[in-house]
């Protein structure tokens, strides 16, 4: 896209899940639908940003005029995500599962009389955190979700800290909210100069109102 205020700017979004196999028929995963970030993708390139989108599995189609790239897992998420750097603005809207299964099986596990499958877990890499904590090709601005079922201020002001996010949009995802999969949003914006309580929005709208605010950010240091 040419023209806009973000033109020039490489804009990095991961969306979605991820999913993790157990066997060669099932797997590990988690209600998102991919709307939000997607979402966001699309606002980004509305201001004229490139942008790159890091999804895992969904049934939205690929946004128009952006690079869309498809991948399953958390593992192959972090190295999509490597790939695409340097990048000036990284979103982390997905919802990275936080444990794969430690050793996937190579055939389906078959049920056996009164036998009961064991799963050993392993956690997954910190995509967010691995890109906030780089010292050396860390994106001017890196902006992470949390999605929260309780004290969801307190734990997004948390993960701000250790994860190195410029930003955090908190979300109260407790099911009575419908945020997973719904179109709409309740966020809060937590950065370090504190806390804004942003309506209930679209999920449209909580992405056009972020890529302002990124916007924002950019003129004001293009003018100091
Ligand atoms: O997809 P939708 O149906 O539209 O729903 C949107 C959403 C609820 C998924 C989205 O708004 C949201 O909150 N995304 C983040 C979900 C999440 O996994 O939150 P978290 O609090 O567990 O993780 C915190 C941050 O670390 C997130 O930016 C996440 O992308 C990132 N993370 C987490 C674990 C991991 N291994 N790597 C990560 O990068």
């Amino acid at each position: 896209a040419q023209g806009g205020p973000l033109a020039g700017k490489h804009v990095l979004v991961t969306s979605g899940p991820t999913h993790e196999p157990i066997d060669p028929v099932r797997y590990i995963a988690n209600r998102s639908s991919g709307k939000q970030g997607h979402a966001i993708a699309r606002a980004a390139a509305a201001l004229g940003a490139d942008v790159t989108l890091v999804t895992g599995p969904v049934a939205l189609a690929d946004p128009a005029g952006i690079n869309v790239v498809h991948i399953e897992t958390a593992q192959e998420m972090a190295q999509a995500v490597a790939n695409a750097l340097p990048a000036d603005v990284a979103i982390f809207a997905a919802a990275v599962a936080d444990w794969r299964t430690t050793a996937q099986k190579q055939a389906k596990i078959k049920k056996s009389a009164g036998g009961k499958p064991q799963l050993e877990l392993t956690e997954n890499p910190d995509i967010l955190a691995g890109v906030g904590n780089r010292t050396e090709g860390r994106p001017t601005l890196v902006i992470g979700f949390a999605a929260e079922t309780e004290n969801v201020v307190a734990e997004a002001t948390r993960k701000r800290q250790t994860k190195g996010a410029d930003w955090i949009v908190a979300n109260d995802v407790s099911p009575a909210r419908g945020v997973f999969g719904g179109d709409g949003n309740t966020v809060h914006l937590v950065t370090a100069h504190g806390v804004e309580d942003w309506p209930t929005l679209s999920k449209d709208e909580v992405a056009a109102r972020l890529m302002a605010h990124i916007a924002d950010h950019f003129n004001s240091k293009a003018s100091v």
